[in-house]
């Protein structure tokens, strides 16, 4: 596995694999792997002959009093884990090689980026956005990976493909859980022991949400209602949003059908959490 640090190194790799007739897919991280990004590199690997994963924390898209500098990061693990899934190239660019000091482009989405984490976070999808472009343009992939736990952020990547033309395929892969039903993430690490067991809150209300659902709930006040007293039955959850929305454009419905999207925001002590469910998909299933 070659690593490479700066943008020109990034574009003669994959023009020389492009030169020789084979695909190439990208998996964009901010490094600090788990199973989840895991799972993108394995999709990413099964679907194209090439794979890139990129590491990189990218600043413009965390606000200024929000966790940038205290990301967590570990590059050997994560080369080690990249490795294992058979990537073959990771690039990891200091925030100089990405921002040059008078940097002022960025593309920005209206409308979905307005709602949910938006509210709070409001230059995040610009951020996401302006970075997922810069590496689009640099590596041109046949395939693009992301996962389902950020499903604003998933909507937001498809509207913008498919609003500025890239020739790419995005695909969006499924939401991996620790055993006993919290969604895999980076800011898990931030959690103690006993907002670990808080944050379990987060999976159950997901769970009676999907079971309701299964029963035929198609009220979305109804729906929210029953999830948000199971979130408040847990101290130390701090709601920041439960919202039922549109799964195309993120905007929130009265009744809801298959594809739209049931998506919360939870704070447990400091660290924010996200999880969200498919209408129409399967209950998840843990250890009670
Ligand atoms: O989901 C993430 O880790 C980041 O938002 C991404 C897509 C790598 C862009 O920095």
């Amino acid at each position: 596995m070659k690593v490479v640090t700066t943008i020109d190194d990034l574009r003669a790799q994959v023009s020389a694999w492009k030169k020789e007739g084979l695909t190439v897919g990208l998996c964009p991280t901010m490094g600090y792997l788990h199973e989840g990004h895991a799972s993108l590199m394995e999709h990413s690997v099964k679907d194209n002959d090439r794979t890139v994963a990129s590491v990189f924390v990218n600043p413009i898209q965390f606000g200024p009093t929000e966790d940038l500098a205290t990301y967590p990061r570990d590059f050997d693990h994560d080369c080690a884990l990249l490795e294992s899934k058979g990537v073959d190239l990771v690039f990891h660019p200091e925030a100089s090689e990405m921002y040059a000091d008078d940097f002022c482009t960025y593309v920005d989405i209206d409308v979905l980026s307005k709602t949910l984490c938006g509210k709070t976070r409001p230059i995040h999808f610009r951020g996401v956005c302006t970075v997922i472009t810069k590496l689009l343009n640099t590596v041109c992939p046949d395939r693009i990976y992301f996962g389902q736990k950020d499903a604003q952020q998933l909507a937001i990547i498809r509207r913008m493909v498919r609003d500025l033309n890239f020739n790419v395929e995005v695909i969006g892969c499924p939401i991996v859980r620790e055993a006993d039903g919290l969604a895999k993430s980076s800011r898990n690490t931030y959690l103690s022991p006993e907002e670990r067991k808080a944050a379990l809150i987060l999976s159950r209300s997901i769970r009676l949400g999907q079971d309701l659902v299964t029963g035929g709930e198609r009220d979305s006040a109804a729906l929210l209602k029953a999830m948000k007293d199971k979130l408040a039955s847990e101290p130390l959850a701090d709601v920041e949003y439960v919202e039922v929305v549109n799964g195309l454009n993120m905007q929130p419905i009265p009744t809801f059908t298959e594809g739209d999207l049931v998506a919360m925001a939870v704070r447990i002590g400091t660290t924010r959490l996200i999880d969200n469910f498919t209408v129409g998909e399967p209950s998840i299933e843990f250890e009670d």
